[in-house]
């Protein structure tokens, strides 16, 4: 971890100088002060180095996530760093290779350096690599100067390392090997959707959303064996009722739960007093009233709650927004004046408002409704084909990286054409074998998985449509029970 004098912003005064500025956070003294190591070098590597040089991996047996473990190296015996060196320093040295050469870094289809960035990370060698060297305006020369305040420019938050991790709330471990046999058996007899969260965190969310109408306290019960490993779950609109919340009690890493338009009442929120990671909680339209909501004064995580169409009054939310200095209660009793619904943000310190996104509608109380696109064809997308096909690269002039950019195709034209699989050129290219040149991802990239060329391919046959709700969707469970 980087020592925390080093997560300071670079401040630009107007005219484009750079300043040696300090956000006012907590003391500062001498020591405070920006560095070119921790507030240019170590966010970049930062940005482009330490997902696979960091705490979580270390390929080639190195890490750069701190300025020590940098100037160790990795395991080829080559000096990462040499002061005043640049040309005998590894990590200049791989970063100016071809990027279609085996020894480039970042590898072939990462986000890459700019010219920019790898200009001052060899100012920086060649000036001393030092870990302290202030960012004082004098001692940077003019062309690099400009390059550091374009490289803050480009980040909107100015230089400002980032977390090391997003913050994706708790990671569990995965699921054992007994609770992936659960994990598919339930998919198979309750139609629904359990997905991990991302593929950094094997946390799992679900969503009944598909099978609301059937789905109830006896189904909930069958998620038992996998509680601690559900992270968000998504039971709003079902049968579920106070005698289905047992089992929610069990799911003890919980960060989001919609319960909204269930059978819950106050006796029910006596289970959830217990989730200590909740942050999230949707009750709109359930007949849950004061009395039931002081028993989730504990629940200090808390952040969102929503309350609209319920018994609870203004009294009611304010006692609870009292106790939890974080949270943000959207009651929406005021829909009679404008007929727009209240954010009630009740004491507590100041968080940014996003009032458009979070407020509910008559038909559906936030976050937007997930669409099949959203959950689970933009994930893989993601996750698989962005690196090369996305904001950044366009191979093959084709990007991926939004439901426009997919539909609109690439060199040769359309990539997908709805309803039809066998003529899209995605889906006759992520199913031709691994070893023909064509095949898509790369042969030496993450391949997809057999699951997600049958969603993709499902996806595309059953027409491609950008704005269906999961929730209408039945996405065949023989697609689900694939790994
Ligand atoms: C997608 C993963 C990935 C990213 C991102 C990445 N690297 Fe690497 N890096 C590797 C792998 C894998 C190896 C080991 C194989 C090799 O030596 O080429 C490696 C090895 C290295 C080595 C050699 C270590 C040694 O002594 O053997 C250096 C230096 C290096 N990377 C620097 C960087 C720099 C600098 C960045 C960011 C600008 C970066 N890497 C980004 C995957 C990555
Ligand atoms: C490592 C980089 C890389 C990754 C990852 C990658 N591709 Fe590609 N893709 C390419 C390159 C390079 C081309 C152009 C190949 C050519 O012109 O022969 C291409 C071409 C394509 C084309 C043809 C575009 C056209 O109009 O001709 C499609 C479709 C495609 N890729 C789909 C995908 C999908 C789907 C994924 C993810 C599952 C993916 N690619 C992942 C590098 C990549």
């Amino acid at each position: 971890m980087i020592a925390e004098k080093h997560f300071r912003n670079v401040a630009l005064c107007s005219g484009g100088v750079l300043v040696a500025g300090l956000i006012a956070v907590g003391n500062t003294n001498a020591a405070d002060e920006p560095t070119v190591y921790g507030n240019v070098i170590a966010p970049i590597f930062q940005a482009k180095c330490v997902t696979c040089h960091g705490p979580d991996k270390k390929k080639g047996k190195m890490a750069m996530h701190t300025f020590e473990l940098l100037m160790k190296g990795g395991d080829s015996g080559e000096v990462s760093i040499v002061p005043n060196h640049s040309d005998q320093s590894e990590v200049y040295n791989r970063v100016i290779l071809p990027e279609d050469d085996d020894d480039h870094m970042p590898p072939e289809g990462k986000d890459q350096l700019s010219k920019d960035e790898v200009a001052v990370i060899k100012w920086w060698i060649d000036s001393g690599a030092s870990a302290d060297g202030k960012l004082v305006e004098s001692e940077i020369p003019g062309e690099i100067k400009e390059l550091v305040v374009k490289i803050a420019k480009d980040n909107p938050e100015g230089v400002v390392i980032t977390e090391e991790k997003k913050d994706l709330g708790p990671i569990v471990p995965a699921p054992t090997a007994e609770q992936e046999t659960a994990i598919a058996k339930i998919q198979e007899d309750l139609s629904v959707v359990i997905l991990p969260i991302s593929q950094d965190n094997p946390g799992l969310t679900f969503t009944a959303v598909n099978v609301a109408k059937d789905f109830d306290d006896a189904k909930l019960a069958r998620f038992e064996p996998i509680a601690g490993n559900l992270l968000q779950v998504n039971i709003a609109r079902t049968q579920v009722t106070d005698a289905g919340l047992p089992t929610v009690a069990k799911m003890a890493n919980l960060t989001n739960l919609r319960l909204e338009l269930t059978g819950v009442t106050d006796a029910g929120l006596d289970h959830l007093s217990g989730l200590a990671n909740l942050e999230y909680l949707n009750l709109y339209g359930t007949k849950v009233s004061d009395a039931g909501l002081g028993k989730l004064a504990g629940l200090k995580k808390l952040k969102r709650v929503y309350l609209w169409q319920t018994g609870v009054t203004e009294e009611g939310a304010k006692k609870l927004a009292e106790q939890l200095p974080e949270v943000l209660i959207n009651l929406g009793w005021d829909k009679e004046i404008g007929n727009k619904p209240v954010i009630a943000k009740v004491d507590g310190p100041v968080i940014a408002e996003e009032p458009a996104k979070e407020e509910p509608t008559k038909e559906e109380p936030a976050p937007a409704d997930a669409t099949v696109y959203s959950q689970l064809i933009h994930p893989v997308l993601e996750a698989k084909c962005t690196g090369c096909h996305g904001e950044k690269k366009q191979k093959g002039d084709l990007a991926l990286h939004t439901l426009a950019a997919l539909m609109k195709g690439g060199e040769d034209g359309e990539v997908v054409v709805a309803g039809k699989s066998g003529e899209s050129t995605l889906i006759k290219l992520i199913e031709l074998p691994k070893d023909d040149e064509d095949h898509m991802p790369p042969a030496k990239k993450e391949q997809l998985t057999a699951k997600e060329i049958a969603l993709l391919k499902w996806w595309v046959d059953s027409g491609a449509d950008g704005a269906k709700k999961l929730s209408e969707a039945q996405v065949p469970a023989e697609i689900l029970l694939l790994k």
